[in-house]
């Protein structure tokens, strides 16, 4: 993920637990301005239904698919096999599943890599642990050995000689958005140094000598991360060299990347539950598709996806018909370049033209891991999610159920998560369900072999599961024109 609505994520301690399995009672139609919510007794009946329900398996899925296909990096095998399995299971479920094309976009694919220390005598042939940055250049075969030199911001790079060197990113961790600056930035900015290649630090504040892969801009040199433990040592060794560079050597390493790049047609994932009275009325839940090649992407974005597929399966053995359709979004290409999200986005622009095509009312996706609810945040950047906050905030506040478990808080702000960005920038209401997800929790794994089914907890994916349910309910049940 990008994380945009990272920051601003709503950290409460969740009354999680003191689940019961017995009804709430209904409550009396909550009031914004002086007037009861209209719609507020369909919210209830649907949502009663629903609350009561228990888990049809979500983690054993989760498991199932990311065992057997593993990572799915966006023109990989693994996505195409997931894609296709998820659909099946979807479709096997009675929902309506379309694969639209996401036509001609770059897709790069890692090949074997090293990183070997080659100045220490009395460490020869060391090996760092080491992973490309997605679109990299690989390196020439025979790779690059050049000294490496350390700095700790891209700004010092003009003032720091780097030209035929290997220049390593050592920043201080001050957070997800200004290391994802860095990863992004730092081969196209070393490059016009003269640097031969660029290392960084993996964006990470909690390491246990794993490297984190990322984006980085195409550049005419190669990028890699390697761990924040090597990011140090290497910068110990040189800071040593200065010193007595006779007694200690300059650390000179030799890197090796290989990986293809070309432009590929993939898809997107959409699976519909079609409402009752206003089918043409649609409210996206979902996550991205896609993840990261290392690891297994559970985490990101699968867990999210997943959530909301089994809110859907609960609304369906609820036996209810929703008034409006809910669409689950599998999107394609979140991590390199959301070409996915934009295509989809012309789509819904194309619709809005038409006097009978679909509308968009509400788009809701989660991409920070899983972690227990705490409640939900509106993106109030633009006017409908400003008129859609207090109605969300009166129905969280008014619920039994969910003010019972504490995952009834609503703020605005910017919780428009990457994909539907696209969607708040054309004027549609977007959220994204908050949790107790942490920092140090979630970049600990993020984009590293370390996101796997086991970071992710049952009891906290049912949960996140039925928030999403309820917040979905009242987007499709309230009669309200949300846009
Ligand atoms: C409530 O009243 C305020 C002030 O008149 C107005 O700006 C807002 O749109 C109203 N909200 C709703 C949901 O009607
Ligand atoms: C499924 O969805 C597609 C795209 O939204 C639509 O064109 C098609 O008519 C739907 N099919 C069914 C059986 O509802
Ligand atoms: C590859 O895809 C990108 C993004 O869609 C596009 O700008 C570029 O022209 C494509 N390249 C080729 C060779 O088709
Ligand atoms: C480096 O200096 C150039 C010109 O002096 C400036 O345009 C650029 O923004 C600086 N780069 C960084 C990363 O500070
Ligand atoms: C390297 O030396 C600089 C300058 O003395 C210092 O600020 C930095 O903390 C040192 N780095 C490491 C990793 O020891």
């Amino acid at each position: 993920m990008l994380a945009r609505t990272f920051g601003l994520a709503f950290f409460t301690a969740s009354a999680f637990g003191g689940a019961t399995h017995a009804a709430s009672v209904p409550a009396s139609a909550p009031t914004v301005n002086g007037t009861a919510l209209a719609g507020w007794a369909d919210v209830q009946k649907a949502w009663l239904a629903v609350q009561m329900l228990p888990d049809s398996g979500v983690w054993d899925r989760l498991a199932e698919m990311t065992d057997t296909f593993g990572p799915r990096k966006i023109g990989s095998a693994g996505y195409a096999n997931s894609l296709k399995w998820l659909s099946d299971q979807l479709r096997a479920d009675g929902l309506n599943v379309t694969n639209p094309d996401v036509p001609n976009i770059p897709t790069w694919a890692r090949g074997p890599e090293s990183l070997t220390l080659k100045s220490q005598p009395n460490r020869p042939n060391y090996n760092i642990p080491v992973l490309a940055l997605g679109s990299s250049i690989p390196t020439p075969k025979s790779g690059i050995t050049a000294a490496v030199v350390p700095v700790t911001s891209l700004a010092e790079l003009n003032t720091t000689d780097v030209h035929g060197k290997i220049v390593l990113v050592n920043y201080p961790w001050t957070g997800y958005g200004a290391a994802s600056r860095i990863r992004a930035l730092a081969a196209e900015t070393a490059q016009g140094f003269g640097a031969k290649a660029v290392i960084i630090r993996s964006a990470t504040p909690v390491s246990q000598r794993t490297p984190h892969t990322g984006l980085s801009r195409r550049a005419n040199i190669p990028a890699a991360a390697i761990s924040p433990e090597d990011a140090n040592l290497l910068h110990r060794l040189y800071n040593r060299s200065l010193i007595d560079a006779h007694k200690y050597p300059a650390p000179v390493v030799s890197l090796n990347l290989a990986s293809t790049y070309r432009n590929e047609t993939t898809h997107n994932l959409f699976a519909t539950l079609e409402g009752h009275t206003k089918p043409k009325e649609i409210v996206i839940i979902g996550g991205h598709l896609d993840s990261w090649d290392v690891g297994a992407g559970a985490a990101d974005d699968a867990g999210n996806l997943f959530a909301a597929w089994e809110s859907i399966r609960l609304i369906q053995k609820a036996g209810i018909k929703l008034k409006r359709s809910i669409r689950l979004t599998g999107w394609a290409d979140e991590e390199s370049g959301s070409s996915g999200a934009a295509e989809y986005t012309k789509y819904v622009q194309s619709e809005t033209k038409k006097p009978d095509g679909e509308r968009h009312v509400f788009a809701i996706e989660a991409d920070f891991g899983i972690a227990a609810p705490t409640g939900f945040g509106v993106a109030t950047d633009n006017e409908a999610g400003v008129k859609a906050l207090p109605l969300f905030q009166a129905a969280g506040a008014a619920d039994p159920f969910i003010n019972a478990k504490g995952w009834g808080a609503v703020q605005g702000g910017d919780y428009a998560e990457v994909d539907v960005s696209f969607l708040d920038d054309i004027g549609v209401p977007v959220a994204a369900p908050t949790t107790a997800m942490t920092s140090d929790r979630y970049f600990a794994f993020h984009h590293s072999q370390g996101d796997t089914v086991d970071v992710v907890k049952r009891d906290e994916l049912f949960a996140n599961a039925q928030a999403i349910a309820f917040w979905a309910i009242v987007a499709s049940e309230l009669d309200v024109a949300w846009i």
